[in-house]
């Protein structure tokens, strides 16, 4: 069977018409005509399998990475960076297009296109016989670990790294099957300031066991890991981390800058992932501020973007679940001497329906939950809080979702503007803005 790519859409996938039905293929660039078998057979669409290309598109590449094929993570790897970024300009445009009047603001492309990633994690098994270490991600929709030496996305220290791990764990790996080994993951973050590097080793095990010449060998081999933390992960769980945290060797953060902002970044506290672009992102956002007042940073993590905002704004609110980032929301506040703040561990939702009771009112808001979105209650509650919200979404489809919900509650979307935070993956992040009343 035989058709021509029409656009690729959310997640990155072509899609394609043949014989009335809507197919999805992965693996190709609009404008290609491709041969495809079916997958399957849904009651509105047809997932289908590439055979081969057969009018290849001007913009197609190799890959960089030599996985490409059975990793997965890259998956727009194959197309050249300026028409990656036009796919997903593109594909915000379509998701907005039924907005009115909508201000497309220009696309923000990413600074670097390779070695942007300032974080791995990796998991971890080894071989039944010989106890090789595997250190990779999963192979596409499984949980078969493919052994990465070399991920062009992130810096290269990051494979040497992975590399010595392989060479000198003698501990034993984690088996998923049989919930046993030790080795689950390998977490590394590092400093696009200064290359320091925080290494946090998971294991399946309740006690901390002693490593501590396993540490001191890679500290020195790499001088760059300034702290190495063992996190203990005993339960049959696919969460990567467990409840405690120990600092085995040298220090506890590590410095990142953004703009003229200092960030205290944990081992496992929430960054994002590509700094270079998240400044740019900011940036941009910042833009957006009105009135100075007071700022509500909701979903706010270890406080980065309020902090950004800080020269825009005489306050800031700063609300967060998570405990480790709340710790290191207060240290960054303090490390950017900025004194004019509150910090709140609360749930979004209960936080904000105690503003509303408290008729707590903010000037503007920005909210940067996870993947999933917001939910109703809490949007519906800081739709009475503010008359500027700002919202920066990793995913375009539930800001969408949560953008029809705001304009239910009166406001109008003034502006969308994509950001390219993961490049050669079909990832977009995004900056909505909203604004309440007659005149918005
Ligand atoms: C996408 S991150 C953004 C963090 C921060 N704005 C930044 O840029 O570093 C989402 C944050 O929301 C937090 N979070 C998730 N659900 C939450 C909830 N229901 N209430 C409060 N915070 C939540 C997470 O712990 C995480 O720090």
């Amino acid at each position: 069977m035989i058709t021509t790519i029409e656009k690729n859409v959310f997640e990155g996938e072509g899609l394609a018409r043949f014989e009335g039905q809507t197919v999805f293929i992965k693996g190709v660039i609009e404008g290609e005509v491709v041969e495809f078998s079916i997958i399957k057979k849904y009651k509105n669409y047809t997932k289908a399998k590439l055979e081969k290309i057969i009018t290849k598109s001007p913009h197609r590449i190799t890959p960089k990475c030599p996985l490409s094929n059975c990793c997965g993570g890259c998956d727009f790897g194959f197309i050249d960076y300026d028409y990656q970024a036009k796919i997903k300009e593109n594909i915000i445009k379509e998701i907005f297009q039924n907005f009115e009047n909508v201000n497309f603001l220009p696309f923000i492309k990413s600074p670097l296109v390779y070695n942007y990633r300032a974080k791995t994690q990796y998991p971890a098994t080894d071989t039944k016989n010989s106890k090789r270490v595997i250190l990779g991600y999963y192979k596409e929709k499984t949980h078969d670990i493919i052994n990465i030496k070399y991920c062009p996305i992130q810096p290269e220290i990051v494979d040497k790294i992975i590399e010595f791990i392989r060479n000198n764990w003698i501990f034993g790996c984690y088996h998923e099957k049989e919930h046993k080994g030790l080795l689950r993951h390998v977490n590394i973050r590092i400093s696009t300031t200064n290359n320091d590097i925080l290494l946090t080793l998971v294991l399946n095990s309740k006690t901390k066991p002693d490593i501590k010449n396993f540490t001191s060998r890679i500290i020195s081999e790499f001088p760059q890991i300034k702290g190495v933390f063992v996190n203990l992960n005993p339960d049959k769980t696919n969460k990567i981390t467990g409840d405690k945290t120990y600092l085995i060797q040298g220090v506890d953060y590590i410095i990142q800058n953004l703009g003229k902002f200092r960030y205290k970044l944990g081992g496992n506290s929430f960054f994002q992932v590509n700094p270079h672009c998240a400044e740019l992102l900011f940036e941009n956002a910042k833009k957006l501020i009105k009135n100075k007042g007071n700022l509500l940073d909701l979903y706010g993590g270890s406080g980065v973007i309020g902090i950004f905002m800080s020269d825009s704004v005489d306050k800031i609110c700063l609300v967060e679940e998570n405990e480790e980032s709340i710790a290191l929301a207060k240290e960054n506040y303090k490390l950017n001497n900025i004194d004019n703040f509150e910090i709140i561990n609360s749930k979004a939702k209960e936080c904000i329906q105690k503003f509303e009771k408290e008729k707590i009112m903010f000037e503007n808001i920005i909210i940067d939950p996870p993947r999933k979105g917001a939910d109703e209650e809490t949007l519906s509650g800081i739709s009475k809080l503010t008359k500027n919200i700002i919202y920066i979404s990793c995913n375009p489809m539930t800001l969408r979702r949560d953008s029809l919900f705001l304009i239910q509650k009166g406001f109008k979307l003034k502006s969308v503007q994509g950001a390219d935070m993961f490049p050669n993956t079909h990832h977009i992040e995004c900056i909505a803005h909203f604004e309440a009343g007659e005149n918005a």
